[in-house]
């Protein structure tokens, strides 16, 4: 078992720098398009043999440290029930958005081995076929929230943030709503095998440092805190949420995923201690392979052997991607990073 990622996540010295790439199953691979032609998006999460084999891709082809469980944040939510679709180019869109808390009280609870058993199927089978760790993951509360309350994907939350700050009390029910769910979801992806749990907190940048202590934090708190008592490593991304990183260094979460917004130089000086994930700009495997292997080279280098770096995108893999060029990404950093760590 290749257990790089897992140690450099606890900040345990590794030979060289593990890498995964957020989104990294998914439509820049021709071997997922040609299974989409076939599959409807949820319809590749209910069946665990082709979850798997999607979710193996990018680690048989890359040569990763570590694979992502193919689902998607909504997953769970359609299975509690709502009318969720996921539209190409857009992303997730809900028939009926939610307008107060009650909309969300109609609904079951999660019981994950009757709701969504198949995702705990595949990790199961992952666990036997991979060896890399695995990770497991949701959406967190504001971000889920979001999504409900917007019934799509927004560009200023404006009435995911309204709800918020005019009617507290039901806010304060959702979140908690989401939360439990997001406890109980990952907490039956570890019990399955997963090794480690990334939290997509996606949006959650759009919320002031205030706003984000005095209306998130608390929910953030207790899902970490749950999430601890099982051993497995806790990972949380956002994009665009640098001016939150002071609040997240007081979770009890195990590594922090940062984008290009914010150098990874400033984290240790501002004293934030925990691992540290990300972070480059997603757009850079755009550009000619000298340029990418010289700003990847300069990431590394601002880590100067850290120990707890886990090598990563700033957000998620898009479909213009070319496959060869983050193979000779993946390629670099374990080499570049193996010859530094050797003169430490
Ligand atoms: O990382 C992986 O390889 C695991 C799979 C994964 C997917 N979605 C598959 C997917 C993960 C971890 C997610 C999380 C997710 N989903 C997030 C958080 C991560 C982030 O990027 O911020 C968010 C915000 C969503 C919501 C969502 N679902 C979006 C924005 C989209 C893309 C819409 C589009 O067409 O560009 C989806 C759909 C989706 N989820 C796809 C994949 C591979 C593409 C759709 C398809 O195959 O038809």
């Amino acid at each position: 078992m290749n257990d790089v990622f897992l140690r450099a996540c606890r900040k345990m010295e590794v030979p060289y720098t593990p890498v995964w790439y957020m989104r990294q199953a998914g439509r820049y691979q021709p071997e997922y398009r040609t299974i989409r032609e076939k599959y409807s998006f949820f319809d590749i999460s209910r069946h665990p043999e082709i979850c798997a084999r999607v979710t193996r891709l990018p680690v048989e082809q890359l040569g990763v440290d570590a694979a992502i469980l193919f689902a998607d944040i909504m997953t769970p939510l359609k299975a509690r029930g709502l009318d969720v679709r996921i539209v190409e180019g857009t992303g997730p869109v809900l028939a009926h958005p939610v307008s107060q808390a009650a909309d969300m009280a109609k609904l079951a609870e999660l019981v994950p081995d009757r709701d969504v058993p198949y995702v705990m199927e595949s990790i199961a089978l992952l666990n036997r076929q991979l060896d890399v760790p695995l990770i497991g993951f949701a959406g967190a509360p504001f971000t889920l929230a979001s999504y409900l309350i917007e019934g799509g994907p927004s560009k200023n939350y404006h009435k995911t943030k309204g709800f918020m700050f005019s009617r507290p009390d039901d806010w304060k029910a959702l979140m908690l709503d989401l939360s439990e769910m997001t406890i109980r979801y990952l907490t039956a992806q570890i019990k399955a095998g997963a090794q480690s749990v990334q939290v997509f907190d996606s949006w959650v940048g759009a919320v002031g440092a205030e706003d984000y202590r005095k209306s998130i934090a608390p929910f953030m708190k207790k899902i970490f805190a749950e999430l601890k008592k099982t051993g497995a490593v806790s990972i949380y991304f956002a994009a665009g949420a640098g001016h939150l990183l002071e609040e997240w260094n007081k979770l009890p979460v195990d590594v922090l995923s940062i984008d290009w917004r914010t150098p990874f130089s400033s984290v240790r000086s501002r004293g934030i201690t925990k691992a540290v994930q990300g972070n480059l700009d997603p757009s850079l495997l755009l550009a000619p392979l000298p340029l990418l292997k010289e700003r990847a080279k300069q990431l590394i280098d601002q880590t100067g052997g850290d120990p707890g770096f886990i090598f990563n995108l700033g957000h998620g893999l898009f479909p213009e991607v070319r496959p060869e060029s983050l193979k000779a990404l993946t390629d670099f950093v374990h080499q570049y990073s193996k010859t530094l760590k050797k003169q430490v």
